[in-house]
């Protein structure tokens, strides 16, 4: 990556290569800054402990999990040395990114797939040597079984694991009130499965809560997970009675929910974990630090505040059929949609770098492998086409998607200018 940084270090957007993805830096310390603060809000109002938990799915790099570990950021109200990661590459990466820089950043780190199964258990035990608290996700009896059979992970500790709760999502995880999660807590109390593992906390992360429309929905579906993951740890007292569940982790959160925590009124969020909850609360997500069209539609925030573009160029037009084409084609866009159409805004590069309601012109319509239809968003007539060769900003659907297509992001300033490169652990 050393060469494409000295090869673009000081060039501005315009001269870059496209299609490629910019990171606007200036846009994601805020959103980093902000997350890190309303958290920090909520302990305060609260007057209980909460622990923040970084996902680093997103972007996948070493800078930008410092970052949203609250590292370099001034006006970060609390840092965090926590995160949860989507592949084992992206721990393996990070912690040999801060054995290489000397650092001391990460002491936890949870790997949220479930997947306690003989190829992965291996792989779990040697992560488990590298980091203080590892802790690894279980949602089937036979996770259970599998770790005991393993015996403990090399660190010597018992295994530490956070159940996940299916929030009605169904994608993976078992509901609070169904005879699968209540088998799986009978197991964990066993003696043979208490010799080498112990159970860390409940996990619930509302994925459907993308499908919200404003941000009072997403408090509710917020107070929703607190309440799943409260009514588990009431079913684990029941199930066994010498459980204190009083150091347990409660953690809970997706983008959305957790942008729920900029509203003033917190009052029945605040009254339910003061009054209510059991064990300790953790917040999670990982979105925020960019976010993309499928968050501007939940409604918590505004197309000015997605840190991340993919930059493209116009190559011709169609006058007769009212059309342009880009670079822009399924490979760096997606097919990720939300009920905001199309595959991506257009936005002017003048524009895109500004904290300003943007004005959307053009959308790409339709995508195939390299080719990108734009679509004015009003009728052709009343638009002015863009000329051929001119470059664009195109706003994401969904970052995460997005990103993972590219092999290094352009980190840019608020002029636009090039700063640096990240390089994310892709893949597995
Ligand atoms: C299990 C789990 N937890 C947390 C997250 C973070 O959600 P978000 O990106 O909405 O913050 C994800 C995202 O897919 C996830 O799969």
């Amino acid at each position: 990556m050393s060469d494409i940084l000295s090869q673009y270090k000081g060039c501005s957007i315009e001269d870059l290569p496209t299609p490629s993805f910019i990171i606007d830096e200036e846009k994601f310390d805020r959103n980093c800054t902000a997350m890190l603060n309303n958290v920090e809000s909520l302990s305060q109002q609260s007057g209980l402990p909460i622990k923040f938990r970084a996902h680093v799915k997103t972007h996948k790099t070493a800078k930008g999990t410092l970052k949203q570990l609250g590292h370099g950021l001034p006006l970060a109200k609390r840092t965090t040395r926590a995160i949860l990661v989507s592949t084992l590459k992206e721990a393996v990466e990070l912690l040999d990114y801060q054995d290489r820089q000397c650092l001391d950043y990460i002491d936890d780190i949870s790997y949220s797939l479930p997947c306690c199964v003989p190829e992965f258990i291996p792989l779990l035990s040697n992560l488990s040597r590298r980091v203080d608290n590892l802790q690894v996700f279980v949602d089937n009896i036979e996770h259970l079984e599998n770790l005991r059979n393993f015996g403990r992970p090399v660190s010597g500790k018992k295994w530490s694991i956070f159940i996940k709760v299916d929030m009605g999502t169904h994608r993976a995880g078992l509901a609070y009130d169904s005879s699968e999660f209540l088998n799986l807590l009978k197991k964990l109390a066993s003696p043979e499965i208490k010799e080498v593992v112990e159970l860390y906390g409940f996990y619930a992360h509302a994925g459907h809560s993308y499908s919200s429309t404003t941000i009072n929905d997403t408090q509710a579906l917020l107070i929703e997970e607190i309440k799943a993951v409260n009514k588990a740890t009431q079913a684990m007292c029941s199930v066994d009675s010498e459980f204190d569940a009083s150091n347990l982790t409660l953690s809970v959160g997706a983008t959305p929910t957790s942008n729920s925590l900029k509203l003033d009124n917190k009052s029945s969020l605040i009254k339910l974990i003061t009054e209510e909850l059991i064990g300790k609360l953790e917040i999670h997500c990982g979105n925020y630090c960019m976010y993309d069209l499928q968050q501007v539609a939940t409604g918590c925030v505004q197309d000015y505040e997605i840190a991340g573009f993919v930059l493209g160029t116009v190559l011709s037009s169609y006058p007769s059929r009212g059309e342009m084409l880009s670079n822009t084609g399924v490979m760096s866009l997606t097919r990720e949609a939300s009920s905001i159409k199309g595959f991506g805004i257009c936005v002017d590069l003048q524009q895109v770098l500004k904290f300003k309601e943007y004005s959307r012109e053009w959308y790409v319509a339709r995508v195939s492998q390299e080719h990108g239809i734009l679509k004015p968003t009003r009728s052709w007539n009343e638009t002015t086409p863009l000329s051929l060769g001119t470059k664009f900003a195109i706003l994401p659907q969904h970052a995460c998607i997005t990103m993972g297509q590219f092999e290094y992001y352009f980190v840019v300033n608020s002029e636009g200018v090039v700063t640096d490169v990240w390089a994310p652990f892709q893949k597995w």
